[in-house]
């Protein structure tokens, strides 16, 4: 990251945090309230609050960084052809706020020619604030954090979510969860894929997989995850794309492990 210091990178971490922490507690004290309900397709809603979030969070981004550009969930692409872009999901897990499911976060992350460098995902129901930084290591709260150790599939914890187009495609994770979940110990379903990559940065899961995800779910998540020492790859083991189809994320040990399953159902 040659384009930015380390110091200049921290300081704008800081940022990063103080804005979508002001965010996340403003949209959390809301969260309690009549939720205007729009649908962007079959089964992918919106609420008024993504919006104002992420109104909230391109203010403060505009403000002090007005040169970068800006890729946000809710319809923005902002000069991202800079070399220096935002990349934000202003509520990740909609479904889960629009039910009253505490399970959601704010991701934002900032991408310099080409590579995340650094991340955010704020979950105000848990005041838990996830931190990454290009080769500097991944937090909790400030605390350093790594992935588990578990090393056999059939201990481990996984979970996985599902496409937009489940109900339209038979591309839709659902060979991969039966799959997964004779082999595993346990195949969760949050709804958050910034929380799950978070939650296996952090060790509160073994691996994550999922499929058709767009950049702003997993641009901050995988930083973090890769930080606290984690392997992330598409299916196959080729390099993660936060703009490609698929992603596998583990504590690296039993990343082969589910690639072997993954490739089963492929072949
Ligand atoms: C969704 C969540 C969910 C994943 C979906 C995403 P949204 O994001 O991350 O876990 O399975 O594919 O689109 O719509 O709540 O921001
Ligand atoms: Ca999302
Ligand atoms: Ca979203």
């Amino acid at each position: 990251m040659k384009r930015l210091s380390a110091v200049q990178q921290r300081r704008i971490l800081k940022f990063m945090e103080s804005l979508a922490r002001n965010v996340g507690d403003k949209i959390q004290k809301k969260a309690g309230r009549r939720k205007q309900i729009s649908f962007k397709g079959e089964v992918d809603l919106v609420t008024q609050f993504d919006r104002e979030a992420q109104r909230l969070i391109l203010h403060g981004l505009k403000m002090n960084y007005p040169d970068f550009g800006i890729l946000s969930e809710e319809d923005i692409d902002q000069h991202t052809d800079r070399p220096v872009k935002w990349i934000v999901d202003p509520l990740d897990g909609t479904t889960n706020f629009a039910h009253g499911l505490p399970i959601w976060a704010l991701s934002i992350a900032l991408e310099v020619d080409g590579s995340i460098a650094l991340g955010v995902v704020y979950d105000p129901n848990r005041n838990e604030m996830f931190s990454g930084m290009h080769k500097y290591g991944a937090r909790l709260n400030g605390k350093r954090i790594s992935v588990s150790l578990t090393r056999r599939l059939d201990q481990s914890l996984l979970v996985t979510g599902f496409p937009y187009d489940i109900r339209r495609s038979k591309v839709n994770n659902l060979i991969q969860f039966n799959a997964f979940a004779v082999r595993a110990r346990a195949v969760r379903r949050l709804g958050s894929a910034a929380l799950d990559l978070c939650y296996t940065a952090c060790g509160r899961f073994d691996g994550y997989w999922e499929m058709k995800l767009s950049p702003w779910d997993q641009a901050a998540g995988s930083l973090i995850l890769r930080e606290a020492g984690g392997r992330i790859t598409n299916f196959s083991g080729r390099d993660f794309d936060i703009y490609g189809n698929e992603v596998l994320g583990t504590n690296r040990r039993i990343h082969r492990q589910m690639m072997r399953v993954l490739r089963e159902i492929v072949g």
